[in-house]
C-alpha cells in the first residue's frame, strides 16, 4: 500500500513524464495504485498521487468490486470529446472536499496497456468525468484548476486551515 499525496505537495502539479518501460515493476505499481484507491474508497488514481511523477493512472467505477471495470490508462490522450455534464467531484488529493466541475459529457481516449499495446476506449457520463480528472493529474492539472477563481481560494483556505491544524492528510 502507497501513501497518498495530498494538495501541496509539488508532485502533483508537475507533467508526468511518458513511460517507455512495460516490465513487472510497472505491473505490480499499478496493484499497488488499485490497492491503495481501494482502500481510500476512491473510484480512480493517478501515480502522481503516490508521489510517482510517470504518466499512469486508473479508473475503477466499482472501487475493487468488479475487477472487469478497472481500466488501466499508460500514456492516455484524450482523442475527442463532447457535450458538458456538471457534477459533483472529489479527488483522493482533496481528502473530504468536493467541488462541481464542469466536464465533457463524452469522452474517446487512446492509452497503453501494461503490455504497451494501444487500445482505445469511449465513454460518457461518471466513467467519462472519472477518465478526463485521472487524465488531468497526469498534466499536472488539478480539480481546482477546473473551478472558478473563487471557488479555488475557497478551497485553499480550507486546506490551509486544516494543514495548521495537523489535519491535511489522507
Ligand atoms: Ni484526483
Amino acid at each position: 500500500m502507497r501513501e497518498i499525496v495530498v494538495f501541496g505537495d509539488p508532485v502533483l502539479t508537475q507533467k508526468t513524464k511518458t513511460v517507455t518501460i512495460f516490465d513487472a515493476d510497472l505491473t505490480r505499481l499499478v496493484a499497488e495504485m488499485h490497492q491503495t484507491m481501494i482502500k481510500a474508497h476512491g473510484v480512480g488514481l493517478a501515480a502522481p498521487q503516490i508521489g510517482v511523477a510517470q504518466a499512469i493512472c486508473i479508473v475503477d467505477t466499482t472501487v475493487g468490486e468488479d475487477p472487469d471495470q478497472l481500466v488501466i490508462m499508460i500514456n492516455p490522450q484524450i482523442l475527442e470529446s463532447s457535450g458538458i455534464q456538471k457534477d459533483e467531484e472529489g479527488c483522493l488529493s482533496f481528502p473530504d472536499i468536493t467541488t462541481v466541475v464542469e466536464r465533457p459529457e463524452k469522452v474517446k481516449i487512446k492509452a497503453q496497456n501494461l503490455a504497451g499495446a494501444w487500445f482505445e476506449k469511449e465513454a460518457e457520463g461518471f466513467l467519462a468525468r472519472a477518465i478526463c480528472h485521472e487524465i488531468d493529474h497526469l498534466n499536472g492539472v488539478l480539480m481546482t484548476d477546473r473551478v472558478s477563481k473563487l471557488k479555488r481560494e475557497i478551497i485553499k483556505k480550507k486546506v490551509v486551515k486544516r494543514q495548521k491544524a495537523g489535519t491535511w492528510h489522507t
